[in-house]
């Protein structure tokens, strides 16, 4: 049985790999800012603890909290997106994103880090966004800034942590039918390209992570499109980005 934290585990993506983790006889440690979201009562095996990753001293209690004993994965799913059109970027919004998805991430990869460079082994995973793969994500700038981030700190752990035989996986995830993802987008999510399930990704989420795999870009399709994407010339770009913003 392995003991695994999931720092994001309340709902959406992160908390369909806890369920999935759970069924297979693992113990899991769920985190996020409001564990009280998930559903009564709790499956055995399965704790929670409430860390907002954006306030230092709640990440550094969380693994404090488990220093007496050994993580196998820690998997980071917290973050923080938004309809932009719906949305205005103002500072508050801009910080949040940010400290969400940057900052906190990284501290929580660091915090991670020690811990199993103190226990001798142990695998990390995150989870970035094809967003952050895009070249031009029109209107989400910030959003895919945060995410290539997120793709290039993973990297950079990734390659500091391989001599101590500490693994990282990248996950990198097309549309997800989560209830944030529905929110944001007036319960039609119809026209999200390749949308997958939650227990679709988690599903995919767990393979990678079983294999050791240094980055998944899933569904497959979705990496396609957005290689294609990427070879469009700066004009066809542009193009994009004006329509984006008529819309
Ligand atoms: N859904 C998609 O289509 C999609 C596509 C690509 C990538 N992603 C990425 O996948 C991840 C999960 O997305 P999701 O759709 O599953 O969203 P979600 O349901 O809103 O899940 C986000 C999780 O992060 C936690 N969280 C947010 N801010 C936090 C904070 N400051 N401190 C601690 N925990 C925090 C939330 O818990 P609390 O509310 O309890 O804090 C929740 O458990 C995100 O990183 C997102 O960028 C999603």
């Amino acid at each position: 049985m392995k003991r695994i934290l999931i720092i994001g585990g309340t709902s959406g993506i992160g908390w369909a790999v806890a369920q999935q983790y759970l069924e297979q006889g693992h113990q899991v440690i769920v985190s996020g800012r409001e564990p009280g979201k998930i559903p009564q009562p709790y499956p055995p095996r399965l704790s929670s603890i409430a860390c907002d990753i954006c306030q230092r001293d709640q990440l550094e209690a969380l693994f404090a909290s488990q220093a007496e004993q050994s993580l196998d994965l820690v998997l980071i799913a917290a973050g923080f997106y938004f309809r932009d059109r719906f949305h205005p970027l103002d500072g508050a919004t801009t910080c949040r994103m940010l400290q969400t998805n940057v900052l906190g991430l990284d501290l929580a990869l660091t915090l991670a880090s020690e811990h199993m460079l103190r226990q001798g082994f142990g695998h990390l995973a995150a989870i970035a966004s094809v967003a952050g793969l895009l070249r031009d994500y029109p209107g989400a700038s910030l959003y895919s800034a945060t995410k290539k981030a997120v793709l290039q700190l993973c990297e950079t752990y990734r390659i500091a942590l391989r001599p101590f035989g500490i693994h990282v996986t990248t996950l990198v995830p097309g549309y997800v039918n989560t209830a944030k993802l529905r929110e944001l987008n007036e319960q039609d999510v119809s026209r999200k390209p390749f949308i997958l399930s939650e227990q679709d990704a988690a599903m995919r989420i767990l393979r990678a992570i079983d294999q050791h795999k240094n980055m998944l870009v899933f569904p497959r399709r979705m990496h396609w499109l957005i290689r294609l994407l990427n070879c469009l010339p700066a004009a066809a770009l542009k193009l994009r980005r004006q329509e984006s913003v008529r819309k």
